[in-house]
């Protein structure tokens, strides 16, 4: 294999396989992406061309800053009168800035969208009835003569639209953003580029986390493919054991916990802090109660030292989370915001969660505790205890019953009625 590949130093075409291209562009100074998202060492949009004997295939196109470099790398291997197929794994504007101009120029390629892509095309190109397009999914195929693109329904991987397409006679994944990093060599290939597992790690974490179900899904499909390439939209070629990085999205996505949790069993986190004890207390008290319920694994964390990072994993697989705050001018305290900001990377839907603390003058920070937990689709089935000061032995004892009720709605103990929330109605 050649190591002296350098696509910075012209825009041709470069093959990776026999007859098929990759037509992308570099963008090594970028520092981030989507604007929350580090890119410390740029990126590439990456869009392939493959040739049949009977026509030609673009798949994804390029940023729009970046279209001349796509445009020069597709004349250095087609003539635009070529081009019978136009695929969109994803109609993200980093893949589509250069399609308008492209169907300019090829106005008889056919588009192949998913079918929730539509309304994004639609918007996109500001067209009407005549845009020539057709929607596929998992099983639907493109003939290019001798060659074979079949499509698969990959939704959600990181929007509702994305879809893989794969090469069936060479066992080439056009993967998307799935298995993408942003990772900018102009080598292009993982067994050139250098040492970039730490971006796929982040880009995983970042950009797939919140979809682990969707990537299980999408894994169901790919993984009995033969596979000789991943192709991703975004960062180095996966030609060097591309099935490592399959295996290792199975991994990412696959429970961490596990370990001595029942499979029948549910989970219930209290997270507290306290300034005097008291909301500690309370927090004890809670799971006291909780703890008294069959079939829940009950946890207590204190939030003191600030760190949340560890808790991201327990979270994420957690049925239940209870958070106890003080409220101090008229907020919850900061390690527990810096806990709940640091959430949006996990998918929290239905997970049961509650708030409890101990308050001098108004006690503000359970309802909006409470709140960031309703914004993050969370069910809050009971209203939070807020306590004045120092709890009593009876507001102890509603303490108690709090985390009970919780754990006895999470084994079905509660009743339907007891977990609706008013963000519901
Ligand atoms: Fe690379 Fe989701 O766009």
């Amino acid at each position: 294999m050649n190591s002296l590949i350098d696509v910075s130093a012209h825009r041709d075409a470069v093959e990776i396989a026999d007859g098929v291209y990759w037509v992308g562009a570099l963008d090594p100074t970028l520092r981030t992406f989507d604007i929350i998202l580090s890119t410390a060492n740029g990126t590439t949009y990456n869009a392939f061309l493959v040739k049949g004997s009977e026509g030609v295939a673009v798949i994804d196109t390029v940023k729009e800053e970046f279209a001349d470099e796509f445009f020069a790398r597709l004349e250095s291997q087609v003539e635009y009168s070529e081009i019978k197929v136009i695929v969109l794994n994803h109609l993200e504007p980093d893949h589509t800035g250069a399609l308008p101009e492209l169907m300019r120029r090829a106005p008889q390629a056919r588009l192949y969208i998913s079918r929730r892509a539509t309304s994004m095309l639609k918007a996109l190109l500001k067209a009407g009835e005549d845009l020539k397009y057709t929607t596929v999914a998992t099983g639907d195929h493109v003939e290019l003569g001798d060659r074979r693109l079949s499509f698969l329904h990959t939704p959600f991987l990181h929007w509702p639209d994305t879809q893989c397409t794969y090469l069936e006679q060479e066992g080439i994944l056009f993967s998307g953003d799935i298995f993408g990093c942003h990772y900018c060599d102009k080598r292009l290939f993982n067994d050139l580029v250098g040492d970039f597992r730490f971006s796929f790690d982040y880009y995983y974490a970042h950009i797939m986390r919140p979809f682990k179900e969707h990537v299980l899904n999408a894994l169901k499909l790919i993984e009995p493919l033969k596979l000789t390439q991943v192709a991703p939209t975004h960062g180095p070629i996966l030609r060097e054991r591309p099935r490592r990085y399959v295996t290792h999205y199975r991994e990412l996505s696959s429970p961490a916990l596990g370990h001595g949790i029942g499979d029948q069993e549910k989970t219930l986190i209290v997270f507290y802090i306290s300034a005097y004890g008291n909301t500690a207390r309370m927090a004890e008290a809670v799971n006291e109660g909780a703890s008294g319920v069959a079939g829940v694994r009950v946890s207590l964390y204190d939030l003191q030292g600030g760190e949340v990072e560890p808790f991201v994993n327990l979270i994420e697989e957690a049925d239940a989370l209870l958070f106890g705050s003080p409220t101090i001018n008229g907020d919850a305290v900061k390690p527990v915001w810096d806990l709940l900001s640091s959430l949006a990377v996990v998918n929290l839907q239905g997970k049961l969660g509650g708030a409890f603390g101990s308050y001098g003058w108004s006690g503000e920070a359970i309802r909006l505790v409470e709140d960031r937990m309703r914004g993050l689709k969370m069910n809050i089935p009971h209203p939070g205890i807020r306590v004045k000061l120092i709890p009593t032995e009876e507001e102890l004892d509603e303490c108690r019953s709090f985390g009970q009720r919780i754990a006895e709605n999470l084994v079905g103990l509660g009743g339907e009625k007891a977990v609706l929330d008013f963000a519901d109605l």
